[in-house]
């Protein structure tokens, strides 16, 4: 669950330039609809994306919780010195395989490089499909086994390894139907709960 130093230290030092020129461009194209209501973001790191996405659909609140304190504490600096989303935005600390939130209580979730630091990530699942409202939408990026190859995975260590075939029949299996998945080492999938 906790990152690796170097993975950390990468991440937050280059997660806005991932974000402008790789992330958000590919993400947007999943989110195939006006976006509102209420969303979860797991393991939001540092904030940027959460914050990206609250500008980018001013009809959403958003809550983001990563299991890491320190990025919780620097999440919540980022969100004070932005513009003002502050009524909308909030990080909290928690862990994405036991979630503190009612069941059916968002509209979509995003979940965006985590799953395959979660050892148990099924689990995490289960949890974003109890939270989720029927139709509730997921919208994810996350990495497979593909990308972890050797040298890779010793400076990025992941705790679970998964192909996209594997992780779209553990979505459809807990009640997520996927609508659209593509790549295969840096995966971008839509489900929708059913
Ligand atoms: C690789 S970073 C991704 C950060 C950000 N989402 C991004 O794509 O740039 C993974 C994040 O997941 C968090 N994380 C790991 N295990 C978690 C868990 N069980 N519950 C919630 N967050 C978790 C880490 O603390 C870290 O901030």
């Amino acid at each position: 669950m906790e990152m690796h130093w170097f993975e950390k230290w990468a991440v937050n030092s280059l997660s806005a330039f991932y974000l402008r020129w790789y992330l958000l461009p590919r993400l947007l194209t999943l989110i195939d609809g006006p976006l509102a209501g209420r969303g979860l973001v797991l393991g939001p790191g540092i904030g940027w994306e959460t914050l990206a996405l609250a500008e980018k659909f001013p009809e959403v609140t958003l809550i983001g919780v990563d299991y890491d304190v320190d990025q919780v504490e620097r999440a919540r600096r980022n969100l004070k010195a932005g513009p003002s989303l502050v009524t909308r935005v909030a990080f909290e600390q928690g862990d994405a395989t036991a979630l503190s939130f009612s069941a059916g209580s968002f509209d979509f979730a995003f979940e965006l490089n985590v799953f395959h630091h979660i050892r148990d990530y099924p689990a995490a699942i289960r949890e974003v499909h109890r939270v989720l409202k029927p139709g509730g939408r997921v919208f994810l990026q996350d990495l497979s086994e593909r990308f972890f190859l050797p040298g890779v995975r010793q400076l990025f260590p992941p705790e679970s390894r998964f192909t996209r075939a594997e992780l779209v029949r553990e979505l459809d299996a807990t009640g997520l139907d996927v609508e659209t998945a593509t790549g295969q080492a840096i995966i971008f999938l839509r489900a929708r709960r059913r």
